[in-house]
C-alpha cells in the first residue's frame, strides 16, 4: 500500500492511502468526536459528529467517509466545527430520555452520592453508607434533622407511589455513626498552608471539614462562643438536639482544626492582621445575621416586637423568656416564623398566630414544619398584613390590612395588594418579625474592598472566588438566606478551590448531566408502571400534647428494620453507562444543552425480555451500530430499524425473537459497540 502525507492541526502525519480521516487522525493521537463510526466497519453518516475542515474542500466533510490525499490540510477542532458537534449533539439529546446520574443527587446541593448510599443501607453496610455520605456533607447528623430534602422532591419513587425517605436514611447511618463510630476522615499529610474561615455556621464548617482533609492548618474564628451558626442560634434544639451538633463539630476539632470563639472578622482581626498572621486563603461563612424590622407605622415606638432571628438567639443563650398566657403574633411564614411560633408554644403562650401577606400556598416554609405548627395549635392566618403598630398599655395594637393576590412579581409568586378599606385592629402582646434577614458586612472597608450586589458578597458561582483572589466566600452572606445544605456546599466547594488556588490547578470542567425532563412533572409515568408499590417508612415522632412541653426532639430516628425496609423502596436511578457512554463525554466537551430544542419524546418502555441484556430504547440515538455489528460482524443479522422518522427504534426484526433460544447467539458485541446507555449488560 502507498503512504500519503497530511497535516491535522498544523502536525505533518502520513497514513496509508485509503485510510479515512478519522482512522488516520485517531492513529496519531488526536480525537475526533464520533458516534457511530466502528473501526472494524465501513463509515454510517448517522451522527454527524465527525465533520471537520479540509482546505479546498465545500462545507465541513465527514472525517469517518472522507479518505486521506497526498497534502491534504485538515483541521478538527476550529470554533465552526465544534459549533456544528453542539447543535448536532442538542440535536440528539432533545429526543434522548434518561437520566445520567440520580436525579436525587443532581437536586442535593451537595451532590451527595444517594442511590449508592442507600444500597450501603439496604445491605446492612452502614459504615460505608456514612463515608459515601462524608465525601460531600461533614454534618449528616445535622442534615438528617434540618434538610429542606430538595432532593426527595425530584425522587423517581413519587411517580410510583411516595418518595423514598432519603433524610431520614441519611439521618439513619449518621446516627448509627455516632453510636458506633465515629468515623474520622484519612488527612493528607500537612501542606505547609494556612487557611482562616470566619464563622463556624455550616459553610464555615464544611470549608474547615474539607480544607483539613486537604492536609492544611485551619483556624475558624467565631463571634460567638460556640459553634453552628443558625444551626444553633436559629434553629431549636426541638428540632436539632445540640448534643448532635455538638458531635459533628466534635469531628472537626479532631481532625486538628482549631476553633476560636468569641472572634469578631471587622472588629477584633481582618484581612491585614491574619495576612499578617500568615494565612494563605480566607473562607467568608459570615451567614445573614440581621432580621428584618416589620417596616410598619409606630413600630419604633412599641416594646415587646423581636425579629425572628434575636428571638431564638436570645432563647439558646439565655434561656430568660417565659410568655406563659400571652398572645404571641408572629408576621411571616418562612422557617425562622414557624421556628419562632413553635417556640412560643413551647415558652407557655396561650395562642400563637402566624400572619402572612400570601395565601397558605405560597408559605416558604416547609410544609411538614406548617403541619407540625399546628398539630401544636399555631393559627395560620393568610393574606393579611401589619400596617400600623401602637402600645395600648402592656399590648400591642396591631392594625391588619386584608390582602389579596394580584400579578405574580420578580419571584414568581402573585404579589400581594392590600384591599383599601379592610384594616382592622389585632391585639398581641408580642409581636415577633420573622420577614426575612440580610446581611451584616459592616467588616468591608477601604482596605477590605469586598466586591457586593445588593447586600451579598459577590463570588463566583463555580469556586467561591471573590474579586480578592485569596478570599473565598459562600452560604447566606452570599446567596442572601438559604439552606444548611446550600451552605455546606459552598464550603465544600470553597475548601476545593482554595487547595487548587494553592497548587495553581484550573477547576474541572463539571460533568454533562442528562436528566429524563426539568422537573419530575415533565417526566412520564409509563417508564416506572412496571414497579411494584411499596410502603412507606415513617419514623416514630412525639405526640403533639407532649413535645409542647419542652424542647424535646419531635421527630425520631429509624430503626434498623425501618431503615432497610425503607432502602428496598430506592429504584437505583441513574444510567448504568454513565462512566462510559460517549454521548455523555461528548455532550460535556461541547457543552451541549438538551433543552436547546424541543425533540419529539417517545414513550417507549425498558425491554427486559433478553436474558443477557437490557434495550433501553429512549435511549438510543439510532446510530445503527448495533444492527450492523450483529449483520457484519457477528454475522447473525438478528437487530434492524423498525418505523421511519423520529419514531424508528432498533429492534429484533421479529418482536420475541430476541429471547437467547432462536438466532441470537449471545456473542454481547452490539451492548460492547452501543455508544449510549440503550444496551445494557443485565
Ligand atoms: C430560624 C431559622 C431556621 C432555619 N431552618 C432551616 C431548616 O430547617 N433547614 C435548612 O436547611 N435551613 C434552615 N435555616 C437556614 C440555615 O440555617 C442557613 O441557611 C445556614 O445556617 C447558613 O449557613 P452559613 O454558614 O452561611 O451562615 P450561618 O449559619 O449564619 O453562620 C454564620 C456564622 O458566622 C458568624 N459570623 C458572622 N459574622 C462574623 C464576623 N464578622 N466575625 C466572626 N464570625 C462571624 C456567625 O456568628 C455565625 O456563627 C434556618 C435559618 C433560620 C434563621
Ligand atoms: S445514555 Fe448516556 S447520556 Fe443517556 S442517560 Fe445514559 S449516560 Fe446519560
Ligand atoms: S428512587 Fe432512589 S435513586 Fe431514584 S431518585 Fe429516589 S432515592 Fe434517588
Ligand atoms: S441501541 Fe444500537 S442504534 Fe441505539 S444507540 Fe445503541 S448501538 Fe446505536
Ligand atoms: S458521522 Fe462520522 S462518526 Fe458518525
Amino acid at each position: 500500500m502507498s503512504t500519503v502525507h497530511f497535516t491535522i492541526n498544523g502536525l505533518q502525519c502520513e497514513t496509508e492511502k485509503g485510510t479515512s480521516v478519522l482512522q488516520a487522525a485517531l492513529a496519531h493521537g488526536i480525537e475526533i468526536p464520533n458516534l457511530c463510526k466502528d473501526q472494524r466497519m465501513e463509515a454510517f453518516g448517522a451522527c454527524m459528529l465527525c465533520r471537520v475542515e479540509i482546505d479546498g474542500a465545500r462545507g465541513n466533510p465527514l472525517a469517518c467517509a472522507t479518505p486521506v490525499t497526498e497534502g491534504m490540510v485538515i483541521r478538527s477542532e476550529t470554533d465552526a466545527v465544534n459549533e456544528s458537534r453542539r447543535v448536532c449533539l442538542e440535536l440528539l439529546l432533545s429526543e434522548h430520555t434518561g437520566d445520567c446520574v440520580a436525579p436525587c443527587t443532581m437536586t442535593c446541593p451537595a451532590h451527595i452520592d444517594v442511590h449508592h448510599y442507600i444500597e450501603h443501607i439496604g445491605n446492612g453496610e452502614y459504615e460505608k453508607a456514612l463515608q459515601l455520605i462524608k465525601q460531600q456533607n461533614p454534618l449528616p447528623s445535622v442534615c438528617g434533622r434540618v434538610c429542606t430534602k430538595p432532593c426527595e422532591d425530584e425522587c423517581r419513587r413519587n411517580l410510583v407511589d411516595e418518595r423514598v425517605g432519603i433524610n431520614n436514611l441519611k439521618r439513619f447511618a449518621s446516627d448509627y455513626d455516632r453510636l458506633h463510630g465515629p468515623y474520622i476522615p484519612e488527612i493528607s499529610s500537612a501542606s505547609g498552608k494556612k487557611i482562616a474561615v470566619i464563622g463556624a455556621g455550616p459553610s464555615g464548617l464544611s470549608c474547615a471539614y474539607y480544607s483539613a482533609i486537604f492536609g492544611h492548618k485551619v483556624t475558624v474564628f467565631e463571634k460567638h462562643a460556640n459553634p453552628g451558626g443558625m444551626l444553633r442560634y436559629g434553629i431549636p434544639s426541638y428540632r436539632l438536639p445540640r448534643e448532635i451538633l455538638d458531635f459533628e463539630v466534635g469531628i472537626i476539632e479532631k481532625m486538628g482544626v482549631e476553633f476560636r470563639y468569641g472572634v469578631e472578622f471587622g472588629k477584633d482581626i481582618d484581612y491585614k492582621k491574619l495576612k499578617a498572621m500568615g494565612y494563605d486563603a480566607i473562607f467568608l461563612g459570615v451567614g445573614s445575621q440581621k432580621g428584618w424590622d416589620l417596616g410598619c407605622e409606630g413600630e419604633d415606638r412599641c416594646s415587646r416586637i423581636y425579629t425572628g432571628v434575636d428571638f431564638l438567639e436570645r432563647v439558646e443563650k439565655y434561656n430568660d423568656i417565659d410568655f406563659t398566657g400571652l398572645t404571641v403574633m408572629v408576621v411571616g411564614a418562612g422557617n425562622t416564623a414557624i421556628d419562632a411560633a413553635r417556640t412560643s408554644v413551647r415558652l407557655g403562650a396561650e395562642h400563637v398566630q402566624i400572619i402572612y401577606r400570601r395565601g397558605r400556598a405560597e408559605m416558604p416554609a416547609h410544609p411538614e414544619e406548617i403541619h407540625a405548627a399546628e398539630q401544636e395549635g399555631v393559627e395560620m392566618v393568610t393574606l393579611t398584613n401589619p400596617k400600623a403598630v401602637a402600645m395600648d398599655g402592656e399590648t400591642i395594637a396591631v392594625t391588619l390590612i386584608d390582602m389579596a393576590l394580584g400579578e405574580p412579581d420578580a419571584s414568581g409568586r402573585c404579589r400581594p395588594v392590600p384591599i383599601e378599606g379592610s384594616d382592622h385592629l389585632c391585639m398581641a402582646d408580642i409581636v415577633i418579625a420573622a420577614i426575612g434577614q440580610t446581611q451584616d458586612l459592616s467588616f468591608i472597608n477601604d482596605e477590605f474592598q469586598l466586591k457586593t450586589n445588593r447586600g451579598t458578597i459577590v463570588a463566583d458561582s463555580n469556586t467561591t472566588q471573590t474579586n480578592l483572589p485569596d478570599v473565598f466566600a459562600g452560604g447566606d452572606a452570599v446567596t442572601g438566606p438559604a439552606t444548611a445544605i446550600q451552605a455546606i456546599a459552598a464550603g465544600a466547594k470553597g475548601a476545593r478551590s482554595i487547595d487548587r488556588f494553592f497548587n495553581n490547578q484550573p477547576l474541572p470542567k463539571a460533568e454533562y448531566d442528562h436528566v429524563m425532563g426539568k422537573k419530575i412533572q415533565d417526566v412520564s409515568p409509563i417508564y416506572y408502571e412496571g414497579e411494584v408499590k411499596k410502603e412507606k417508612q415513617r419514623p416514630a415522632e412525639l405526640e403533639p400534647s407532649v413535645r409542647i412541653k419542652g424542647f424535646s426532639e419531635v421527630e425520631l430516628t429509624f430503626t434498623e428494620e425501618q431503615a432497610k425496609a425503607e432502602a428496598l423502596r430506592c429504584l437505583k436511578c441513574g444510567c448504568g453507562d454513565a462512566l462510559d457512554c460517549q454521548l455523555r463525554k461528548y455532550s460535556t466537551k461541547y457543552d451541549a444543552n438538551q433543552f436547546a430544542f424541543e425533540g419529539e419524546k417517545h414513550a417507549k418502555p425498558l425491554d427486559t425480555s433478553h436474558p443477557v441484556f437490557v434495550r433501553d430504547p429512549k435511549k438510543c440515538i439510532l446510530c445503527g451500530t448495533c444492527v450492523r455489528v450483529c449483520r457484519d460482524i457477528a454475522g447473525v443479522n438478528m437487530i434492524g430499524f423498525l418505523y421511519r422518522g423520529s419514531g424508528t427504534e432498533t429492534v429484533p426484526y421479529l418482536p420475541g425473537m430476541m429471547t437467547g433460544e432462536k438466532s441470537c447467539e449471545n456473542c454481547r458485541l452490539c451492548v460492547e459497540a452501543c455508544p449510549t446507555g440503550a444496551l445494557l449488560f443485565k
